[in-house]
């Protein structure tokens, strides 16, 4: 798998519609959303088609395909992560998988109780918690960096405590592109007894993983940022603790069987997917996996791992720019947070799209990372993917110096 040939990305732009209809268009927004590549939309065309049905219920033909269809999309996103398939829940989003855990672990947890998150959450890893917090009255805690934006392992190993029973973090940061080491949190949170919830929305496509080798006990996806369909995501968990964890939503599909007065759970996963599911953006998140399997999760962090460094060289070299995150780009993923002297980030970006380069500019729903940083007007970030070729960054750098120009900085 390793000494798989580099990306055609020429030849594999042509599989993304907007960028194929536009050659010009510099998408630099991957981190917000992916591109969606036409073979998720056929598999999702298909469903629509030719066996439009409701999942799990009906007994005739359209409906058991469909049910079949959706279900091997299961062991699809499994592989992706190295799990097993009946460890898949399916829900809308990163976020929808969070609020879930945030509600499900926290159940057991009053005063005296801590629930560590780190400094670079998106407001999705951190609102929920904050929420069963107030509910529960167990304390948050936030895990600090360093002065590159990296985890500080060293304060996080003194944070982690006796009283810690849930740790959850970023896998990457969505402003800071930081890859956080997620198995040595686990380790630490293991070592006390807790438990390590991890926020994969920016990694999932980009890194390799490996939920084994990390050992971490649950992770959250969206399917949007991966190449698949909007509205779809995964939670994943081992099945032990998924087993343990009473459901969240209630009603249809996730029942066993119900009486006036009380109801029985369905089996994992299905007690946490209550009521018709997405089923055609599922099966688009299916053909998302078979896509990055097909080419190569491993092979796509070598394609942007060799242009971020390109980017990181480029922005360095524009008097003006000041980057964000760690320096070395082997401690990153794709999403590069800069702010340009003088230009407001959302001035920036209109000017970019004057260019055709559309990149994402203000908080990044990170808004107490930014408020840390001293930049709660927010940062301008550029983001790649698999599709992301080098005349995109030189389009940005372009761009950049015309804002300079028009606010004559
Ligand atoms: C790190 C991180 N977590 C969570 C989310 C939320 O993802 P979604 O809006 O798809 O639920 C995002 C989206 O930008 C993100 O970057």
């Amino acid at each position: 798998m390793t000494n798989r040939p580099p990306l055609d990305v020429r030849r594999l732009r042509q599989d993304f519609p907007l960028l194929a209809a536009d050659p010009s268009l510099h998408y630099l927004d991957s981190a917000a959303s992916s591109q969606t590549p036409v073979q998720v939309l056929e598999a999702m065309d298909n469903y629509y088609r030719h066996f439009r049905a409701n999942v799990h219920r009906g007994m005739y033909r359209a409906s058991e395909t469909a049910s079949v269809r959706f279900e091997e999309v299961r062991r699809k996103a499994a592989d992706l992560i190295g799990a097993h398939e009946e460890e898949i829940v399916f829900t809308r989003g990163t976020t929808e998988s969070l609020n879930v855990l945030a509600i499900a672990l926290t159940r057991k947890l009053g005063p005296g109780d801590e629930v560590c998150l780190s400094a670079l959450e998106h407001h999705a890893n951190l609102v929920p918690w904050q929420m069963a917090a107030k509910v529960r009255g167990f304390a948050l805690k936030v895990l600090p960096l360093d002065t590159e934006g990296r985890l500080d392992l060293e304060a996080a190993r003194t944070l982690i405590g006796p009283r810690t029973k849930v740790v959850s973090v970023a896998h990457v940061s969505n402003v800071l592109g930081t890859i956080v080491p997620v198995q040595e949190v686990a380790a630490l949170a293991h070592a006390q007894g807790a438990l390590c919830v991890v926020d994969a929305a920016q990694s999932v496509g980009h890194l390799p993983i490996d939920v084994r080798r990390l050992e971490i006990d649950f992770l959250a996806f969206s399917g949007h940022k991966a190449l698949g369909p909007t509205g779809t995501g995964v939670l994943w968990g081992r099945k032990s603790l998924l087993d343990g964890l009473e459901p969240v939503f209630y009603g249809g599909d996730m029942i066993q069987e119900v009486f006036w007065d009380r109801a029985t759970w369905n089996e994992t996963p299905w007690k946490f997917e209550a009521g018709t599911p997405d089923v055609g953006g599922i099966i688009g998140l299916g053909a998302a996996c078979d896509y990055l399997r097909l080419v190569g999760v491993e092979v796509i962090r070598r394609h942007e791992l060799e242009l971020l460094a390109y980017a990181l060289d480029k922005l360095r070299a524009v008097p003006g720019v000041k980057l964000l995150g760690p320096a070395r780009a082997e401690e990153r993923s794709g999403a590069i947070s800069f702010s340009v002297a003088g230009v407001h980030p959302h001035d920036l970006a209109t000017v970019l799209d004057t260019e055709n380069v559309a990149i994402r500019a203000g908080h990044h729903c990170a808004m107490p990372l930014l408020r840390d940083l001293g930049l709660i007007e927010g940062t301008a970030r550029a983001s790649l993917h698999l599709y992301s070729v080098p005349e995109d960054i030189d389009a940005l750098i372009t761009g950049i110096a015309k804002a300079q120009k028009i606010f004559r900085v």
